[in-house]
């Protein structure tokens, strides 16, 4: 049984911002989540449950917390460390062990944790690393043996141990009775007068307990405190992914440029170009080109798709070999046969288009749904918007729209139908039938121009 704790009550002063810190974003995610769901991986293996302490802007983070399948604990006043790990185990089951986690160390991953785990089970384990700069994380102070004395916040630390590279990373491993026992003895005598969690260490060490210092990799266990912390990290992650890309056969022109949030699914032989951000769960299959500067949100496009420079495409639907861009906008709820087509400056949302259909210029194509093998022409409107509610355009199969039509939903167009360049349609178009609404064309023969008056 694995009783995992994470803290995340704190506000994190040092953000200077109204959210809490722990909901910042970190490659898309907050900054909590990733925290989440290495815990979440941790509990299906071996069992028992995830509890996150809250406190300061819990109406941010508590729901979504639920939705996520943890346990809430309540913080009112954040009081330190050892205070909040108090509260999240004041009804817990005294059997197993506890795992405590920090809400703001969100890089540590299932790997480097299991071997806190593995440790006997009456000892204490924390997580350590050496940095280079070791300001402002507590200090790992050991005897001439190796073992694990204290940890020494700090503000609390004398210049001899700040000069220590060994910091602690906030996360400890120990059977949840060991913490109960301790916690209670834990004093708030230091600079921030605030319950430290750190001390349960030399408390441990005190009782007789061994405490075992397991050190882990730098990055895995930066904390994040301030936004230059939050920019460092987020370099930090978007490296790791980029390599991941890169590993998986995918071709990043400049990798530096590519943004990548959330989960990412990329086939390999896809070629990214520069200034391209993808923002999950989103998936790209083999053989796509990604052109300089797309924007792609919440996607799934299928193989051999094109998208030429500086697409944005959002909640949307690709299918195989169409062809996008460039400056295409595909908004929420398009869905794109294949072999399509959709050329510059066209809009679309909550649009079908249907097999080898195209759009090439010029137009936006709202609430519609477009047959297979049909043409709109450059600056087709469908008007979906009567100024109260929405209505559906329907074009069938092998439709052809002239140039500068307006379809005034609702509106249907049978299979075969042509209309006419300029047209306003605003009645249903019966299949291989021409519709025009326009003027007919005048001439009046040798025309004179107004002439502008004498002065
Ligand atoms: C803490 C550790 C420090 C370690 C560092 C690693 C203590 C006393 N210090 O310092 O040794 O090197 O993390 O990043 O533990 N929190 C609560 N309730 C509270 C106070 C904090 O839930 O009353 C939560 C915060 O939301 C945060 C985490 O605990 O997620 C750590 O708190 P923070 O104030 O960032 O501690 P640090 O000063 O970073
Ligand atoms: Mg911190």
């Amino acid at each position: 049984m694995l009783n995992i704790v994470i803290l995340a009550a704190g506000k994190g002063s040092r953000m200077q911002s109204r959210l809490p810190k722990v909901m910042h974003l970190l490659a898309g995610e907050p900054i909590l989540f990733h925290v989440i769901r290495t815990a979440k991986t941790l509990v299906d293996e071996f069992g028992g449950a995830v509890t996150v302490v809250t406190g300061h802007g819990r109406e941010h983070i508590d729901d979504w917390v639920g939705t996520l399948g943890c346990r809430l604990a309540y913080q009112d006043r954040q009081l330190g460390t050892g205070h909040a790990l108090t509260i999240a185990l004041e009804n817990a089951s005294a059997e197993g062990k506890t795992l405590v986690l920090y809400g703001d160390v969100p890089l540590v991953t299932p790997d480097i944790l299991r071997p806190l785990l593995a440790v006997s089970d009456d000892h204490l384990s924390v997580l350590t690393a050496i940095v280079k700069d070791p300001a402002g994380y507590g200090r790992i102070i050991r005897n001439g043996d190796g073992d694990v004395l204290s940890i020494v916040e700090h503000r609390d630390a004398s210049a001899t141990e700040r000069a220590i590279c060994e910091i602690n990373s906030g996360i400890y491993a120990a059977p949840t009775a060991l913490f109960q026992r301790l916690l209670p003895q834990v004093k708030n005598t230091n600079a921030q007068e605030e319950y430290y969690l750190t001390d349960c260490v030399a408390l441990a060490v005190a009782e007789g307990a061994i405490v075992h210092g397991i050190t882990g990799p730098e990055a895995a266990v930066m904390g994040i405190n301030d936004k230059a912390q939050l920019a460092q990290m987020e370099q930090l992650v978007q490296a790791e992914r980029r390599n991941a890309l890169l590993q998986a056969g995918v071709t990043l022109r400049d990798p530096s440029s590519v943004y990548i949030m959330g989960e990412v699914e990329v086939g390999a032989d896809v070629v990214i170009e520069p200034n391209v951000t993808l923002i999950g769960p989103l998936s790209i299959g083999t053989g796509c080109h990604i052109g300089f500067g797309c924007h792609l949100t919440r996607v799934e496009v299928a193989e051999q798709v094109v998208l030429k420079p500086y697409s944005v495409l959002e909640d949307t639907h690709v299918g195989e070999a169409a062809q996008i861009g460039p400056f295409a906008r595909l908004r929420p709820g398009t869905r794109l046969a294949a072999n399509t087509h959709i050329g510059n400056f066209v809009e679309t949302k909550n649009a079908e288009i249907g097999v080898g259909s195209k759009v090439n210029h010029l137009s936006y194509i709202g609430d519609a749904s477009v047959g297979e093998l049909s043409n709109v022409g450059a600056g087709t409107i469908t008007c979906n918007y009567d100024g109260a509610n929405k209505h559906r355009t329907v074009l069938g199969d092998r439709v052809f729209v002239g140039s500068n039509s307006s379809l005034v939903a609702p509106v249907t167009v049978g299979d075969g139908a042509t209309l006419g360049a300029g047209s306003v349609i605003t009645r249903d178009v019966e299949p291989d039938a021409l519709a025009v609404s326009r003027a007919p064309q005048k001439s009046i023969p040798s025309y004179q121009r107004p002439k502008k008056a004498k002065e």
